[in-house]
């Protein structure tokens, strides 16, 4: 007998960026903060006690919860802690969906959907991001889980709020709007979470707070919809460490800002130079940018990259094959990126 079930034997699995073991690389492949996280989140990390590691963490996080609350606008009862924003996806999607209840969102967009939906042996409503009527027809699908990343990965361009309010109200399954990138963005959809029961905001430490290494997300939803989620989760899904660091990060409100700042002006730098080079790039809404290889194989150009330790992300996946998806890196980062890019440009 397979020792797994069926769907789980066939399934391709999720394959993260490559991640190298060396560190004097350029390394824009995984839409990492190039900046470290707050002093702050140091000091939290180094003064936690022993005693604070023997017990159990508490279980809803209360103490991020109510600073992310003040930051955010929310109550805490809106909010609910998971170990980063792969974790809650995975609880949404246990909690929501199976073989009778599908999983609709539109393509392409963050590449761990469909591995998650497969887990599930829950099928999925796939729309094409390039039909006029794409929305219309998630609204139309109305499946029990409609999950929408804004601004989305990998083609960094933000949907308005509205037309996301304007989806939530035709659904009647639950509507989850991945805001990974919602820190790098001009607008976001929290405000969503005051006036709909069906939404889930998920959001991440990872990019725009530098904690990709912590693992840390949340959610933001009604309490109804938070109190269904934390029945899915661990009990003690985020640990001392992660809660004690996460509540310093949010805190630092400053330094975040900051932070943010110098990424979007790199972004602007970099998005001209890389447009200068004759590759075809979008404005972005996130902490990276999609370039498309006007005239040139993006593999074999990501390939030579490789070569000289600066590395992108090459996806082989249709309507993707002939662009690279680029981290905003460090003013340093970005240049050596683009003097390695001219030459194998050329070539
Ligand atoms: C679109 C999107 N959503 C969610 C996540 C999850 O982030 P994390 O689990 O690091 O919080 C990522 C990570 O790259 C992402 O790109």
């Amino acid at each position: 007998m397979a020792y797994f079930r069926d769907n789980i034997e066939r399934m391709a699995g999720y394959v993260p960026g490559f991640q190298p073991k060396q560190t004097d690389v350029v390394k824009l492949n995984t839409n990492e903060n190039p900046y470290p996280p707050s002093p702050a989140v140091l000091e939290a990390i180094r003064t936690t006690t022993a005693e604070q590691l023997r017990r159990y963490p508490d279980p809803v996080g209360d103490v991020f919860r109510r600073a992310a609350a003040g930051v955010l606008d929310v109550q805490p009862e809106n909010l609910c802690c998971t170990n980063g924003g792969d974790d809650l996806l995975n609880i949404v999607v246990r909690a929501c969906c199976d073989a009778g209840r599908p999983a609709a969102f539109i393509q392409p967009t963050y590449s761990l959907y469909p591995v998650l939906a497969a887990i599930q042996s829950c099928p999925t409503i796939e729309i094409d991001r390039n039909a006029p009527d794409a929305l219309a027809q998630l609204a139309q699908a109305d499946a029990a889980l409609t999950m929408i990343c804004n601004p989305n990965a990998p083609t960094c361009e933000l949907l308005p709020i509205d037309a996301l309010a304007a989806l939530a109200s035709k659904l009647s399954g639950v509507l989850l709007i991945d805001e990974a990138y919602a820190d790098f963005a001009d607008d976001n959809a929290l405000r969503l979470v005051r006036e709909f029961t069906n939404v889930i905001v998920l959001r991440s430490m990872s990019k725009g707070y530098s904690l990709a290494g912590l693992r840390f997300g949340f959610a933001a939803a009604d309490p109804a919809l938070i109190e269904g989620l934390m029945k899915v989760r661990d009990s003690y899904a985020v640990d001392v460490l992660a809660l004690r660091a996460a509540t310093a990060a949010i805190t630092d409100q400053t330094y975040f800002k900051e932070n943010i700042l110098k990424i979007k002006a790199e972004r602007r730098r970099l998005t001209e130079a890389l447009r200068q080079l004759g590759l075809d790039v979008p404005d972005s809404q996130t902490n990276f940018v999609l370039a498309r290889c006007v005239g040139k194989d993006a593999e074999a150009v990501f390939k030579a990259l490789a070569k000289e330790q600066i590395y992108v992300r090459y996806f082989d996946l249709p309507g993707l094959e002939d662009q690279l998806r680029i981290t905003v890196g460090t003013p340093e980062q970005n240049d050596k990126l683009l003097a390695a890019l001219n030459p194998i440009l050329q070539g």
